[in-house]
Formats: C-alpha cells, sequence, structure tokens
C-alpha cells in the first residue's frame, strides 16, 4: 500500500533530523577540540603570554570573582590599590589561561606552593608547568608542558645603583661585560642580565635563594654597539634555555624566559586569544 506523502514527510522529519542534529553536536566537539590543540603549548613549545594589566575597574570587579579566598585575602593586604590591581589582573588571567587549556573553569583550578613560593598546580592534575613575572603594567606568563620554566620582566628605568648591583649580584664576567658598555645603554644592558638571571633562578624554583653570583649568563647581555646592544639570541646554561623576549607590546620593559632542556621555541601571546 502506497503511505501518503504527509506520511513519508513525518517518517523523514523523525529519522533524519536527529541524524542530522547528532552530526552537528559531533561537529562542535571535533572544532572545540582543535581549538584547545591550537591553544595548548606541546613539546619544546613555551606560550609566553603577555598581559597588560591597566584595566577598568569593572574588569577588575569580574577578574576578582574567580579568584580562591587565600588570592583575595593576599590581595587585600597590598597598601596601595594600584598594587592590589596588578595581582588581581595577573592571577585572573594565569587562572584563564591555564582553564582554557585544561578545559576547566577558572575557579576550580587549585594552586600548590613549594618552599620556596613558587606556586603550582595542584588540581586538576597535569602536566602543565608555568611561572608568573610582574613590573610596571605589564605581567609574563610562562606556560608549557612537562618541563620547568622561569619568567622574569622589568620595566626599564634609570633610578638604580646598577654598578653597586652588579658587584653584589653578578659573576666576574658579568661584571666585566657590563663594564665595556657606555652609560645610558649599560641600564638596558644590566637589566637584561638581571632578567636572565631572575628568569633562570625562577625556573629551577629556589628564587634568590639560590645565589645569583652562582652560574653565568653574560651572553645574555649582549655586545655593546652603536644605541645600545640588543640580544635575542638564546643560549643554554648547566642544561636550560635562557631566551631574551622580545615584542613590540613590551616596549619599555626587559624579559627573559628560562627553561628546562634544549631546541625550545617560544610562541608569544595575548589573552585575547584565549576562547570564550
Ligand atoms: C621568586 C622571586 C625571585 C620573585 O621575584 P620578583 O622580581 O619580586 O617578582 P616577580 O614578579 O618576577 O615574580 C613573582 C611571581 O613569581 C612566582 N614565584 C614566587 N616564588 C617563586 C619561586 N621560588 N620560584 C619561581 N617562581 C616563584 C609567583 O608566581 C609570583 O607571583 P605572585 O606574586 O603573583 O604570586 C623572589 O621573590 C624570591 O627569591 N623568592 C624566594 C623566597 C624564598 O626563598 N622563600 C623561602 C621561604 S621564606
Amino acid at each position: 500500500m502506497r503511505r501518503s506523502l504527509r506520511a513519508r514527510s513525518r517518517d523523514f522529519v523523525l529519522e533524519w533530523i536527529p541524524a542530522g542534529l547528532e552530526l552537528l553536536v559531533r561537529l562542535r566537539f571535533i572544532l572545540i577540540d582543535n581549538e584547545s590543540m591550537r591553544l595548548a603549548p606541546k613539546g619544546e613549545v613555551v606560550d609566553i603570554w603577555i598581559v597588560d594589566l591597566s584595566v577598568a575597574e569593572q574588569t577588575l570587579q569580574r577578574a576578582q570573582t574567580v579568584l580562591s579566598e587565600d588570592e583575595l585575602q593576599r590581595s587585600r593586604r597590598f597598601r596601595f590599590p594600584v598594587d592590589c590591581r596588578r595581582f588581581v589582573m595577573a592571577r585572573a588571567n594565569l587562572r584563564r589561561i591555564l582553564a582554557s587549556y585544561l578545559h576547566v573553569a577558572a575557579q576550580t583550578l587549585v594552586f600548590d606552593y613549594s618552599e620556596y613560593g613558587k606556586p603550582t598546580l595542584s588540581r586538576p592534575p597535569s602536566q602543565m608547568r608555568f611561572n608568573v613575572s610582574r613590573s610596571g603594567e605589564r605581567a609574563l606568563i610562562a606556560c608549557t608542558q612537562g618541563r620547568e620554566v622561569g619568567v622574569d620582566i622589568e620595566k626599564e628605568r634609570q633610578d638604580i645603583e646598577i654598578d653597586d648591583l652588579a658587584k653584589r649580584f653578578f659573576s666576574a664576567p658579568e661584571n666585566a661585560k657590563l663594564q665595556a658598555f657606555p652609560l645610558p645603554d649599560r641600564y638596558q644592558a644590566f637589566l637584561r642580565c638581571w632578567t636572565c638571571k631572575e628568569a633562570f633562578v625562577k625556573a629551577v624554583g629556589r628564587g634568590l635563594s639560590l645565589g645569583l653570583d652562582k652560574f653565568d649568563v653574560s651572553l645574555g647581555i649582549g655586545e655593546p654597539g652603536s644605541g645600545g646592544a640588543t640580544s635575542t639570541e638564546k643560549f643554554s646554561v648547566d642544561g636550560w634555555s635562557l631566551t631574551p623576549i622580545v615584542s613590540n607590546t613590551l616596549e619599555g620593559y626587559i624579559s627573559a624566559a628560562a627553561v628546562e632542556g634544549a631546541g625550545i621555541e617560544l610562541r608569544v601571546r595575548t589573552p585575547d586569544e584565549i576562547p570564550g
């Protein structure tokens, strides 16, 4: 018996529309997976996120909602509101970035701290490694998988006693190299050395307690030349790769990253790349 056109249309709707919907749902998951694969650093890649901390009050208030109770308590202990804002924005961005790599809500991340204060992620369990540095209105957040990482950023300034500090904290070859720079280029050269050293002690996790004169990063200072020297070359110290970080969004700042191992590629990113 021939079925009516109406019955056949109804069967079509009942059979094919759910199948089509299921296909769409599957396609969406495939697209989301691809998106996160693009986002998470793999292998020798280290993501360096550059965060602008100068935000409006409304953005600051939104950022506070993802912080844990102990982070909020810490933020309230800052004497000046500007320091509170910078801490909150750096933490909130760290949470957003890690959460998008790991497909969890930013509020659910739980941090743990080493005896020297280096934060690590304790929940959810993962291979993610990260490090944060702040100076002025910028934060750097370095993220990678399965290898330790450290970063340091410093706002350029000329009101520091660089020669005294260098004598106190730098190795003999670093001091010799620094003195080859005429003033005012020596200020930038000093900060290139300082940021490489801090990135290194932060990657190792010991902070300043490691002793800044116990290792040598004179290669990171660059060479004196007309208009000052810039070194963007990576080099290695005791099995760690050191790389000065250069980006036009970091004008007026000097920064470096240290990563465990060799053959490292740094990928500079900004939070507007985070999906959602
Ligand atoms: C880590 C250290 C070098 C930071 O230097 P800094 O120039 O003042 O600050 P930066 O902005 O570059 O870095 C601060 C970030 O480094 C991270 N950090 C803290 N301690 C760290 C450590 N031991 N190793 C690596 N990273 C560390 C934190 O994420 C911190 O961010 P937060 O303040 O938002 O939590 C310095 O504070 C230090 O040496 N700390 C060790 C102190 C210590 O030995 N404590 C022992 C127990 S009392």
